[in-house]
């Protein structure tokens, strides 16, 4: 693994799942002579389609995504996952290693509280269930949350909680709560809409996982704008690898914050602004 390229790349694979590798694969997918390979978990569904090759089978770990690479003639590793899953971040740096091929992380900034905010930290959801447990006790309330479809089990004995629950896709099983709403929406949501969801279900407080980036920030401006209090899951650690041998010491990716970063790595020139008025 390197953070310095040398030649220009001829095929990228970029372990996606995020907006961020979406657009990253329609930027390559536009360089003649690249070939681009976006990888998805299977339940990972995206409205719109992703140019180039798109792969959804999972490698088997990292042996199994060194090997694919191997075989691909893959030159370039991009791990454009969630901040969220911490497997497989942790298998692209073990992969890139075993491979012997560049690595880069694209991780969104972490979203941090400013002045009007209210936010309980919690480091998973079962910090974050007892966090609220011990700020209602027996109080009835109205919690917004949106953590995705896995996590729910740990808020099951909030016994007196409405629970208003916003995901992208529907959860396995149906929600462990007396008193639910269910929404499925994968956004974008805007500042007004997250304001009427609020003011509409009444809301007392918001549990959120520490995602960053835009798409998920307007909830948390109509949240201090409501001065509902928010319980922030904060992300999982980065992806530490097996120890390197030689080093003796955990190894994790070289990490960018945005699409523009990636393609400066690579060597490939960001896409053109739309020309402007004369
Ligand atoms: N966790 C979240 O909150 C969240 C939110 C939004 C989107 N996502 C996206 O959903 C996917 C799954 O998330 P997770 O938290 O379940 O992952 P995870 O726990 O880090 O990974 C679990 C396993 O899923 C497979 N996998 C995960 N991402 C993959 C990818 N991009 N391409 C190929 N295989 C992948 C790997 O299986 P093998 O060992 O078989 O290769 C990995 O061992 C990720 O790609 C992530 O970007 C996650």
């Amino acid at each position: 693994m390197s953070d310095r390229p040398r030649a220009r790349p001829a095929h990228v694979l970029i372990l996606g799942g995020t907006a961020d590798a979406a657009a990253l694969a329609v930027r390559l997918a536009a360089v003649p002579g690249l070939a681009v390979t976006t990888s998805l978990a299977g339940i990972t569904r995206w409205s719109t389609p992703i140019p180039g090759t798109v792969v959804r089978t999972g490698f088997g770990g990292a042996e199994g995504l060194a090997r694919f690479m191997h075989e691909r003639g893959v030159d370039r590793l991009v791990d454009a996952t969630h901040p969220f899953a911490a497997v497989i971040s942790r298998q692209a740096v073990d992969a890139a290693r075993l491979a012997g091929l560049p690595l880069i992380r694209l991780e969104r900034p972490a979203w941090q509280p400013v002045d009007g905010d209210r936010w309980i930290r919690a480091a998973d959801t079962a910090g974050a269930a007892a966090a609220l447990a011990a700020e209602l006790g027996d109080r009835p309330a109205a919690v917004f949350l949106t953590i995705g479809r896995r996590g729910l089990q740990a808020f099951a004995d909030l016994a007196a909680v409405r629970f208003v629950i916003r995901m992208v896709e529907p959860p396995d099983r149906p929600p462990p709560f007396a008193d639910h709403t269910l929404l499925l929406d994968r956004g974008p949501f805007t500042l007004e809409g997250e304001r009427a969801l609020l003011a509409h279900h009444r809301i007392d407080w918001l549990v959120a996982k520490n995602s960053g980036g835009e798409a998920g920030a307007p909830k948390l401006q109509a949240a201090r704008e409501a001065a509902v209090p928010v319980v922030m899951i904060e992300r999982p650690a980065a992806a530490d690898s097996a120890p390197d041998a030689a080093a003796g010491a955990p190894v994790v990716a070289p990490t960018v914050a945005d699409v523009a970063a990636v393609l400066a790595w690579l060597g490939v020139a960001p896409l053109a602004p739309p020309a402007g008025p004369p």
